[in-house]
């Protein structure tokens, strides 16, 4: 006999998704949690084994949350295969998938965002092209913590700003959960894994391993070429390939994401966005 799939149970609700945590939050047993807004991927489902592997039970969300699109088009085009995700997330294991509604995560349609002060963390890169981006996606990472309550939560470094955004405002609060950050999932080509590359035409698919491509020279020009020389070479390779659209390539720290300008000995990360058509991707790589 077939062994039984794993099921997921779906919770739309807050009161909902307690009933089904109250029992393991009762034996003390571990919550992991993964945010998502769906359309999922080898990328998410490598957060949701990792979670599967540290706790007793995994809290996967699906929330395309409206307040962090700077780009209404954006928010509209985002994909949303709902049946093909859960099967995703039965095949890996997870055992909660929380499904809330915008009326749920915003009631009375009060869309109002968190006025938090990260520093010069978000004065930067995605911060800084995406007004409003970071403090709508930490006001619905607060919420879904709340709602959750995991002594673990996961996040991926393909959204590397994203991640140094929540480590601080949890750090700075004292919300006694663990940040886990997880490494890059990338196509064979190396292009990282995104939902947004379901967007892309065919030409646009090919075209967007010039990304990664162009990350993974940095890091062998790293330690031989300077920055300015660097970002020379990032611009042309763009300005060569004439479609996409470099939004920006920086050079950072990765503890500050402030420029690298190498009087301090620390660690390096080089990000990029880009135009691809319409289509908005982003990528990093640790130097
Ligand atoms: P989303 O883009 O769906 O990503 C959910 C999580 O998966 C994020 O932590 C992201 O960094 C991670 N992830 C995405 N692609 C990945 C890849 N190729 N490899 C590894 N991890 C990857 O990020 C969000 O949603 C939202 O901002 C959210 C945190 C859910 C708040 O709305």
């Amino acid at each position: 006999m077939l062994p039984k799939p794993h099921s997921v149970k779906v919770a739309q609700t807050i009161p909902e998704l307690d009933k089904i945590l109250d029992p393991y939050r009762q034996k003390q047993q571990n919550v992991g949690f993964v945010p998502t807004m769906g359309a999922l991927h080898e990328g998410h489902i490598s957060l949701i084994k990792q979670a599967k592997a540290e706790n007793e039970v995994v809290v996967c969300s699906i929330f395309v949350n409206p307040t962090q699109f700077n780009d209404p088009a954006d928010l509209k085009r985002y994909p949303r295969p709902v049946e093909e995700d859960k099967q995703m997330l039965e095949a890996a294991g997870c055992d909660v998938l929380f499904l809330p509604t915008v009326e749920v995560m915003y009631p009375k349609g009060d869309f109002t965002t968190l006025n938090e002060d990260f520093g010069m963390l978000d004065k930067v890169m995605e911060g800084a092209s995406r007004p409003g981006h970071f403090a709508g996606m930490i006001t619905v990472v607060n919420k879904l913590l709340l709602a959750v309550k995991p002594i673990n939560a996961y996040f991926g470094q393909k959204d590397f700003q994203q991640l140094a955004i929540v480590k601080h405002f949890i750090a700075k609060h004292v919300i006694p959960i663990n940040i886990i950050g997880c490494p890059i999932v990338r196509e064979p080509d190396g292009l990282a894994m995104s939902s947004r590359n379901r967007l892309l035409s065919p030409d646009e698919r090919k075209r967007a391993v010039l990304i990664s491509q162009t990350l993974f020279k940095v890091k062998e020009m790293w330690g031989k070429s300077s920055v300015a020389d660097i970002k020379d070479f990032v611009q042309n390779e763009f300005v060569k390939d004439g479609y996409m659209k470099l939004d920006y390539f920086e050079i950072s720290y990765s503890d500050t994401l402030q420029p690298f300008d190498g009087k301090r000995n620390a660690q390096a990360v080089a990000c990029i966005a880009v135009f691809d058509g319409k289509v908005r991707l982003i990528d990093n790589i640790l130097l």
